[in-house]
């Protein structure tokens, strides 16, 4: 059995021998197929790329049917229990887990990159007073670039580690300071003695205090929740990064197309849209008829189903456990128990079992966010900062990725041809 795939035209009745290589053909040697020699070759019709590799990784694995989920081949439950979000950021950045004398040396990097040039400081506090921290984090993100311009300086590797080092220590305190910005309070700058996830924490409450401490428990729940949300190979955000870098742009704008790709409500938004959905349930009682409205077509069940995950999301049965930890010092959300029987009704339905629907990240992250008290727009801003380390691992495995061209899908024209102009003047007259 030889690994290609025999294709018959029957426009020309000419067959072709078209090479399959790790499961795939290459849309190219389908392009070598055409009905004449003055036609365009064949092309791939995939919208929203459901069954399109786009490239070569060896960042992230996942198999959607059984639920798995690995960065670097290490299993996601293994990180979440054993790992920190420093380390698992080396990880995906570096493709191995660092000896100790890398991980302090990163460690250390990140820490001291945590404060951010004065002048970022008053151009977040020219937002409105109720900006979305997303808009804020996007375009504070952005605008890194115009403060380090060296950063498009992509084909130096040193350059790049400097760029990476300063992305994942600057998130957590673009993030803090919208949320700040947003209730009117001072920004607080970041305290270097603190670890990462505390130093947050610390940037994000702190008031009168001259040390912020958080419970150690709440600390560990949220650089769990980091973890989880590191990296998902090529998803909607991933492939925002990787489409805008590959102009070969810095990797400041490619992460700010990221970040504005997982502002919408189909991806790092959904778990703002779940948290507004239980409360406009309400109670138990109205469950029945939401579910109802589902499945009229008339709204979708926020936080279930996933392009890829077919039978569960990993993460989301993480995720679960860390509710009971976080619950365990902040108190039970209400909103738990309509969460719980929103899923059981929802795994019982035909409709959602035929369709494969499962709880996803998002369906319990909001329930944790919220028992942190953190509003629901800040909800994404907590995703970008745990998705940062996957976005520039894949931002960087892109620019050296030799087979990589600049993104530019094709498309099926639909609209009108050679039509003849007539100027305003005379169509008006
Ligand atoms: N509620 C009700 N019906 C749904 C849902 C849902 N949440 N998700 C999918 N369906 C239905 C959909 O209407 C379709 O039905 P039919 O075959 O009758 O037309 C079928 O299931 C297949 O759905 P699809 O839209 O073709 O699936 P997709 O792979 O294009 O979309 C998704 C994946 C995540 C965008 C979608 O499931 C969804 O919108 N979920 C709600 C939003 C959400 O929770 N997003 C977070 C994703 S996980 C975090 C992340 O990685 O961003």
């Amino acid at each position: 059995m030889t690994d290609s795939l025999t294709v018959r035209d029957n426009r020309t009745g000419l067959e072709y021998d078209v090479p399959i290589l790790d499961g795939a053909i290459k849309a190219a040697d389908l392009g070598k197929i055409k009905a004449g020699d003055d036609t365009p070759g064949l092309a791939v019709y995939d919208p929203g790329f459901v069954n399109t590799a786009s490239c070569r990784s060896s960042v992230t694995y996942i198999d959607g049917e059984k639920g798995i989920l690995e960065y670097r081949g290490f299993p996601i439950e293994q990180l979440a229990e054993k790992s920190s979000f420093l380390e698992v950021a080396y990880l995906l950045i570096n493709g191995a887990l660092p000896t100790k004398a890398e991980y302090d040396a990163w460690v250390h990097e990140i820490t001291y990159h945590t404060f951010v040039h004065e002048n970022v400081k008053s151009f977040m506090q020219g937002f409105r007073y109720d900006a979305h921290p997303m808009g804020m984090l996007m375009a504070s993100v952005g605008a890194l670039s115009t403060f380090y311009p060296d950063a498009r300086n992509i084909s130096d590797a040193d350059n790049r580690h400097m760029q990476i080092v300063r992305m994942i220590a600057k998130m957590p305190t673009l993030g803090a300071w919208a949320f700040r910005h947003a209730q009117g309070k001072p920004y607080v700058y970041p305290d270097n003695d603190l670890g990462y996830t505390a130093n947050f924490l610390s940037m994000l409450f702190k008031m009168s205090e001259s040390k912020f401490e958080a419970d150690e428990r709440l600390v560990r729940a949220l650089d769990v929740l980091f973890i989880l949300h590191a990296d998902h190979e090529q998803n909607c955000s991933t492939n925002a990064v990787r489409s805008v870098g590959s102009s070969q742009v810095d990797p400041y704008s490619a992460v700010a197309a990221g970040v504005g790709a997982l502002y919408g409500p189909l991806h790092g938004g959904a778990n703002e849209a779940v948290l507004r959905m239980l409360r406009r349930i309400g109670s138990k009682e109205n469950i029945p008829s939401f579910i109802e409205g589902v499945k009229n077509g008339n709204e979708k069940l926020m936080g279930f189903g996933h392009r890829v995950y077919k039978n569960f999301d990993p993460r989301a049965t993480i995720i679960k456990k860390a509710c009971d930890d976080v619950f365990e010092v902040t108190g039970v959300n209400p909103l738990l128990e309509i969460a719980k029987e929103l899923e059981k009704i929802a795994l019982e339905d035909e409709y959602f079992i035929k369709r494969k629907l499962y709880p996803n990240v998002d369906f319990y992250s909001g329930l944790i966010y919220e028992a942190f008290q953190f509003p629901p727009e800040m909800f994404t801003v907590l995703f970008a900062i745990g998705r940062t380390p996957g976005w520039l691992a894949q931002w960087s495995e892109l620019v050296q990725d030799k087979e990589q061209k600049i993104a530019r899908p094709k498309q099926i024209y639909t609209g009108p041809r050679t039509l003849d102009f007539t100027p305003a003047s005379e169509r008006w007259a």
